[in-house]
């Protein structure tokens, strides 16, 4: 059910690859509740050309876009823009790629180039963009922008690699960059830690099937969906959240502050 809490936004949408991507369904609920939207992706990634049955849903541009390109992600910035007649008010940033894992590479025997490249992709770009907004001046006052965790950054699973490390980045990055733009001109900054979800980026972990069934025994509401997840991003859009800034926001049915639950105790007992 929409309430229109995006009335009047204009937001830069990330990520959305294909219609299981949590990036997909933020659009479409972000668009559901009244905002106007501008898609990117990875030139690489817009081939597929599955984005654009979501451009035409939404009736949103496509703007290709490496995050680890700065001019295209200066190009994107001024595009969108030029396209809303007007600054940007929420951006999500659903990005992620970890090249040890996907080379088969274990964490104790990680190539440092793709180590850097999955850095890069996955935690400093939220810094390339967030430093391109504020040297364009590209964000509204109040703005808000969430970009995706897990609870691998504070815990260890074994099989998420190098991508623990990225995580853990990439949540120092929302915190510090959330101060200065916050001081700055009122923008918010938060990363939301997501429960595992089958996405194309989260089916590249080993053993994925076997995590994601122990999350849902360990939380105590189960795990979190796509769907519920653009439902809290479109909250942390929204003005009714407007004093959250600089969080981590654990979005998982209650996963991270469980010791151990009963389904568990009972497996272990079998
Ligand atoms: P996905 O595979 O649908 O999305 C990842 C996106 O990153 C894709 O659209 C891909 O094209 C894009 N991307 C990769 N390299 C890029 C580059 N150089 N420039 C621009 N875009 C690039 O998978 P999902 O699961 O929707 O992932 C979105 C975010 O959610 C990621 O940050 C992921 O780590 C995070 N997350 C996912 C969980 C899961 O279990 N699926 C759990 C917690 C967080």
């Amino acid at each position: 059910m929409a309430h229109n809490l995006l009335k009047g936004k204009k937001g830069i949408i990330f990520g959305a690859l294909d219609e299981k991507s949590i990036a997909w369904r933020t659009a479409l609920r972000c668009v559901e509740e009244g905002a106007e939207i501008v898609l990117t992706n990875a030139p690489i990634a817009l081939r597929m050309g599955e984005i654009n049955k979501l451009a035409e849903t939404c009736k949103a541009p496509v703007i290709p876009a490496d995050v680890t390109n700065m001019d295209d992600l200066t190009n994107l910035f001024n595009k969108s823009m030029e396209h809303f007649g007007g600054k940007v008010d929420f951006i999500l940033h659903s990005v992620a790629m970890g090249m040890n894992i996907r080379k088969g590479r274990s964490y104790t025997d990680l190539d440092y180039d793709f180590n850097h490249k999955t850095f890069d992709i996955s935690a400093m770009s939220l810094h390339r963009v967030l430093q391109t907004a504020y040297k364009l001046d590209a964000l509204n006052e109040w703005a808000s922008v969430i970009a995706l965790s897990y609870i691998a950054a504070q815990r260890v699973f074994p099989d998420y690699g190098e991508m623990a490390d990225a995580k853990a980045l990439l949540e120092s990055i929302a915190r510090s960059f959330g101060y200065h733009y916050g001081t700055h001109k009122k923008v918010r900054v938060n990363t939301i830690s997501q429960s595992p979800v089958k996405t194309t980026a989260g089916a590249g972990v080993k053993g994925f099937d076997g995590f994601i069934a122990y999350a849902e025994n360990m939380s105590p509401l189960g795990n979190a969906t796509a769907d519920e997840c653009a439902n809290y991003a479109v909250a942390m859009f929204s003005d009714l959240t407007r004093m959250v800034t600089m969080q981590n926001l654990f979005h998982d049915g209650g996963f991270s502050f469980t010791g151990v639950s009963k389904p568990v105790i009972d497996q272990m007992e079998k």
